[in-house]
């Protein structure tokens, strides 16, 4: 029996946890084509040695434009199917650890430079660039290139390709699906009144800037199977005057909740390229607090969560159900293995590195299966 919050087993849906940690998604830039690399055998496998409770597997494109880089994964052909299947076939030898899968679309923040030269949007026609779509043509930086509005069709294609990747998901045997409506991608533009300036049903009130996301999930929770648990991703505000904040996060979390939402991330930010941003430690558990006051689904939060006690305490003060790292686990892949050995906890560690036990510590590995 674990005597923590952070070690308490938890369920997701029919997903069992076996604690509270949570591998947030972290886009690696490193795919070819779409398609996963070796690159994502080293660092899906290492994280999946962590001791967490479950791996999220990053962004993944629903469609080719919906790449935020030309380095981006994706899940809109066979040839990415077959190329994450290479990659979870190699690490689930290893690891029993629950894998879910982000997917996405980038929306007008599609077709840019990886971080580390940049960043920055490339122009459709230059090399590795192409043109973006959106809710409205409205660029993400006054100096980019607008994205073309997506009209009737171009939602249809998208809103199919969520549900054609949910159903690749589930053949390669991925435990959950996460979509991704946070960070100013694509369905977060269409909740946002900064990026969304439509007249049709898909803008203007809140019901109809929430519809096309609404439209998503009910299409992926169609498409992926019922016991398997479904959970979105927002970001709970915009960080910026008449934009997307927490109270319409709130509506927006009741209303997934109400079609079958399965747990809710709570994030904040990337919307608007000038936002004011409050960071430091926890800097987002108010609103994760604030969510769960208004739902029954569990809620994850996240960012700058890096202490073991900060964790627990968070967990501990019902402020969330489940506490996700992103950089944190990045730097220290093994902090789950430490926050068990400073609570004395169990946690679960490959065979082959059970002597790494510290001297002092006098349990701190599950014992390997007979
Ligand atoms: C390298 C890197 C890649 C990221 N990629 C994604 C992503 O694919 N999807 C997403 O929703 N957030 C992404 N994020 C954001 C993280 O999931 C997380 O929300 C954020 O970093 C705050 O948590 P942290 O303080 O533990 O890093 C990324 C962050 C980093 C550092």
């Amino acid at each position: 029996m674990a005597s923590t919050k952070l070690f308490s087993p938890f369920k997701v849906g029919s997903l069992e946890l076996k604690n509270r940690i949570v591998i947030a998604p972290m886009c690696q830039y490193s795919a070819k084509d779409g398609q996963m690399t070796d690159w994502h055998m080293i660092h899906l496998g290492h994280l999946v040695l962590s001791g967490a409770a479950v791996l999220t597997i990053e962004a993944t494109a629903v469609t080719e434009e919906g790449r935020i880089t030309y380095g981006d994964v994706g899940l809109y052909s066979d040839d990415c199917e077959n190329a994450m299947k290479r990659v979870l076939d190699g690490i689930r030898q290893w690891s029993s650890m629950p894998i879910a899968i982000q997917l996405a679309h980038a929306g007008r923040k599609a077709s840019s430079e990886v971080p580390w030269k940049g960043g920055h949007q490339i122009a459709p026609g230059a090399s590795n660039g192409w043109k973006t779509v959106a809710p409205s043509a409205i660029p993400f930086r006054e100096a980019y290139d607008a994205p073309t509005a997506l009209d009737q069709a171009g939602l249809r294609r998208i809103r199919d390709g969520f549900a054609d990747a949910a159903r690749r998901a589930d053949r390669l045997g991925i435990d959950a699906v996460q979509l991704h409506a946070a960070h100013g991608y694509l369905l977060h533009e269409f909740l946002s009144p900064l990026s969304n300036q439509r007249t049709d049903d898909y803008g203007g009130s809140l019901e109809n800037r929430m519809r096309f996301p609404l439209e998503v999930f009910d299409a992926v929770r169609a498409a992926w199977p019922a016991g398997k648990p479904l959970t979105v991703r927002v970001s709970a505000t915009d960080w910026k005057e008449g934009g997307w904040d927490i109270e319409a996060t709130i509506a927006f979390a009741r209303a997934l909740e109400a079609r079958g939402c399965d747990a809710i991330h709570v994030s904040s930010g990337g919307l608007a390229s000038d936002a004011k941003m409050t960071i430091g430690p926890g800097y987002q558990v108010p609103f994760a607090r604030a969510v769960k006051e208004a739902v029954q689904m569990p809620v994850v939060t996240v960012g700058l969560i890096t202490e073991f006690d900060q964790a627990e305490e968070i967990l501990k003060a019902g402020e969330a159900d489940l506490i996700a790292l992103a950089r944190t686990v990045l730097y220290d892949p093994r902090w789950p293995w430490r926050a068990a050995a400073h609570f004395g906890e169990l946690v679960d560690a490959p065979p082959q590195y059970l002597m790494s036990k510290p001297h002092g510590v006098k349990t701190l590995f599950v014992p390997p299966a007979e």
